[in-house]
């Protein structure tokens, strides 16, 4: 390897990501820019759009894939029901994964830098830099570092006639994995503007029809879908596992965002607190997501005790936040996720769902750790579990609520005397 300065670009091919390459050079003193572009599950023609930049702009170009990993936290998430203030974590899962990936590659190709093409104001530049700080590389983040906009960006790219089609990258910012699509920007910004149909992919507008799948689960992990005969109304993609069957993560999430998506489920509207605490809109579309989180909650339902259920909530939250931040590699994660080990060994069964008005509703669960005596809880027969008859109840009935009488008891006397 030659002596010359590298540095390792997270690339998509996008304006920002363009106006890195050259930048790293003119401002940053790199003799090379390497570009890495990590396959988290975007659509083909992301991939398309970086190599041919990549290839424009002279690029040395990688393209690493990530989705089984990703794909593998996807599912951790779902043993946490994580979603963060209504939004199932997808850009913020990848992330992570991203950037490791990034830095092995910078690793690999003798890099002593890294770079980011993100702004100074939202959750990536920190989730990615999170990763990268920990390795003695430099971190270089162009874009807010050099205070850039988009109009400087595409001002610069004009005259140095960098590969970027003028205006083409539409006018929202998206963000697609396997687990989520999101959509900001523009006039979406503005919290009372009501989104225009197109600017879902993922997911049709709520059709009449319904559709009921059976979602099997394992410790706590989704591993097989059926579909049964129907398929999806819009069948955009003709693909079908044997039904029943186990599946691998990847085409699961898979089939189930194109199954889904196509009755409308799983799209959120939603006022999200960012990290620096700008509170922004932010659109989703993510249909695989919301069927298996409300499966796997109606299965926990059913398996876990009352005080498991509270006390797992506590645990799920702090999960999510630490999903959201970037930080699933946190101690306090691990710590977590012995707890949530612990429970879901007896997440195993399967959940029915019902697709139908743009909801992916549980009409149906079963396990063999089914917390749940059908003759304990019958009205119609008199012994319950062998040693509890309902008389027992009588006593407890006199006990309940005896502390609430005794004190509004004292506040009206005191309330009288006054
Ligand atoms: N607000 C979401 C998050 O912080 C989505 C961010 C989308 N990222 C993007 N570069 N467009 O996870």
């Amino acid at each position: 390897m030659s002596d010359n300065k590298r540095i390792a670009l997270a690339f998509s091919g996008g304006l920002d990501t363009t106006v890195c390459v050259p930048l790293l050079k003119e401002e940053y003193g790199y003799d090379e820019v390497i570009g890495v572009t990590v396959d988290v599950g975007q659509p083909e023609e992301e991939f398309a759009e970086a190599e041919e930049t990549a290839e424009a702009l002279n690029l040395e170009h990688y393209v690493v894939d990530a989705k089984d990993e990703f794909a593998d936290l996807c599912f951790d998430a779902v043993r946490a029901n994580a979603s963060y203030q209504g939004y199932p974590l997808g850009t913020a899962l990848a992330r992570p994964v991203i950037a490791t990936a990034i830095l092995e590659v910078a690793q690999e190709q003798g890099c002593t830098g890294l770079a980011h093409g993100c702004t100074g104001k939202g959750n990536d530049q920190l989730r990615f830099e999170a990763v990268w700080r920990d390795s003695d590389m430099e971190v270089i983040a162009p874009v807010r570092e050099l205070g850039l906009t988009r109009e400087f960006e595409q001002e610069y790219a004009d005259e140095r006639d960098l590969p970027v089609e003028g205006g083409d990258e539409g006018k929202y910012s998206i963000d697609t994995n396997l687990w989520s699509r999101s959509i900001e920007g523009s006039e979406l910004e503005e919290p009372s503007y009501v989104p225009p149909e197109d600017i879902y992919e993922w997911t049709t507008a709520p059709t009449g029809e319904t559709l009921e799948i059976e979602v099997g689960f394992e410790n706590g992990y989704p591993v097989s879908l059926d579909t049964g005969e129907q398929s999806s109304p819009s069948n955009r993609n003709a693909k079908r596992s044997d039904d029943g069957d186990e599946m691998e993560p990847v085409a699961l999430i898979e089939e189930l965002n194109d199954l889904a998506g196509g009755f409308g489920v799983g799209r959120s509207d939603i006022m999200e607190d960012r990290m620096l605490g700008l509170k922004v809109r932010e659109n989703y579309e993510h249909p695989a997501a919301t069927v298996l989180l409300n499966a796997h909650q109606a299965l926990e339902d059913l398996v876990l005790t009352k005080e498991e259920r509270s006390f797992k909530k506590q645990i799920d939250h702090e999960w999510s936040e630490k999903g959201y931040e970037g930080l699933v590699n946190a101690p306090l994660v691990g710590a977590l996720e012995g707890f949530i080990e612990e429970t879901q060994t007896r997440v195993t069964g399967t959940v029915t769902i019902r697709f139908e008005g743009g909801q992916a509703r549980p009409v149906g669960r079963d396990s063999k750790y089914a917390v749940y005596s059908a003759d304990a809880a019958s009205f119609n027969t008199e012994d319950v579990t062998g040693d509890i008859e309902q008389g027992d109840a009588t006593g407890v009935a006199k006990y309940h609520g005896f502390q609430e009488r005794l004190a509004n008891r004292v506040i009206s006397s005191q309330n009288d005397e006054e």
